[in-house]
């Protein structure tokens, strides 16, 4: 089996399902962008029958975008897929990804259907899709509430439909990390043909096991991974990429490789973190401000003798720059174009240079000018434009 893991980042998707976390068209582009450059390899940029503003998005992020591949969520329902296809047309490489509820609460309650009919609706969508990608994944919603003797049949019936990638979610966030892990092993052991497909982990927070019901499911066999940046999504949100990825690169001795480039990780977190006006909690793992910083007497004087000794991560594995230039009133613009930068932010010209109006008034009150105050600053900016 490869191990090579697949990034596919349902930030824009999953993660803008958020109250209060929607971006415009403009902003979009600017994460996909981000995303590009952090190596994801697939983006998930919307559910384009969901709105004129998802659409819109898709297309666009579709011509901006060039190596990852642009995927859009569908229901299993035909104009939904006619949609999506019609909003991936200018995508280099793209991905439909369609799907059903296949749980038994979903099957009697959602649908007011049966199992077998089930597997019907998730063949003829699946075919349906094919039409227009070769790319499809398809999604077993509830998956994780799904018994696997049938899932492993709905799994099955749309692998040989053609479904290059079956994601297999706990949608609820239910399961625990050893039963994630069995159930996509069951997969793996039964499902016939299951080497021509990729099985994907999608997991949800709500019992705060995403991170390690994701990383269970790639141990049993799974080769891509649906997360998002700060693990932001719905209710409790979804697996944390950054978490991922330097779990992976920590215990480099697993053998799983992925594309990230983790130093990257820090200024994606602070893009997202500031556009959809999500703060990161301080104690979270990776990428809250506490992440790196020792407080305790006894950890300050281990680390300064030996960072080793509480250390397991550099800081500048993700990003942070320790020795990044302090910023104050004689700082030039040069100096502040490239902390805006490493704080995920890219400006030129004319907005460039109103932002360094500001940040210079703002040091000359102050000694330092901290990463806070430019981010507030270019959010002022933002706001304004
Ligand atoms: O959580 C979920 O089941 C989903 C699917 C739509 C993929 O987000
Ligand atoms: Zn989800």
């Amino acid at each position: 089996m490869s191990d090579r893991l697949y990034i596919f980042d349902t930030t824009l998707r999953d993660g803008e399902q958020v109250p209060g976390c929607q971006l415009n068209t403009v902003e979009k582009i600017q994460v996909a962008k981000q995303l590009e450059k952090l190596g994801v390899d697939v983006i998930e940029a919307g559910f384009p029958i969901s709105s004129p503003g998802d659409f819109n998005s898709v297309i666009e992020i579709s011509k901006a975008v060039t190596w990852p591949t642009i995927c859009a969520l569908t229901r299993a329902v035909e104009k939904d897929i006619d949609c999506a296809a019609e909003a991936l047309q200018f995508a280099k490489h793209k991905r439909i990804h369609t799907g059903i509820g296949t749980s038994d609460s979903h099957i009697k309650y959602k649908f007011n259907s049966t199992r077998e009919e089930i597997i019907e609706r998730a063949v003829a969508a699946v075919k349906y899709a094919k039409r227009y990608v070769e790319d499809v994944e398809f999604y077993a919603e509830d998956a994780g509430r799904t018994d696997n003797e049938y899932l492993a049949r709905v799994v099955e019936a749309v692998i040989k439909a053609g479904a290059t990638v079956v994601n297999i979610p706990d949608t609820t966030g239910y399961c625990l990390p050893r039963e994630y892990g069995e159930k996509i092993k069951y997969l793996m052991e039964h499902v016939d043909g299951v080497h021509n497909a990729i099985l994907s982990t999608h997991c949800h927070n709500d019992l705060g096991m995403a991170t390690a019901c994701t990383l269970e499911g790639v141990l049993n066999g799974a080769r891509q991974v649906e997360v998002t940046i700060n693990g932001i999504g719905e209710r409790a949100g979804n697996t944390s990429e950054e978490e991922i990825a330097m779990i992976l690169k920590c215990h480099h001795d697993l053998g799983i490789e992925t594309n990230i480039n983790t130093r990257r990780i820090a200024a994606t977190s602070r893009m997202i973190s500031s556009l959809m006006n999500m703060p990161v909690q301080p104690n979270k793992a990776i990428v809250g401000r506490n992440a790196f910083a020792h407080s305790s007497g006894i950890h300050q004087d281990g680390v300064l003798k030996n960072v080793e000794t509480y250390e397991i991560i550099d800081p500048k594995d993700i990003g942070i720059d320790d020795n990044s230039i302090i910023l104050t009133a004689r700082s030039g613009h040069a100096a502040l174009k490239h902390r805006l930068e490493v704080l995920g932010i890219e400006l030129e010209g004319e907005k460039l240079d109103k932002i360094y109006e500001e940040f210079l008034r703002l040091a000359d009150k102050k000694k330092e000018v901290t990463d806070d105050d430019i981010l507030m600053l270019a959010g002022a900016d933002r706001a304004a434009s």
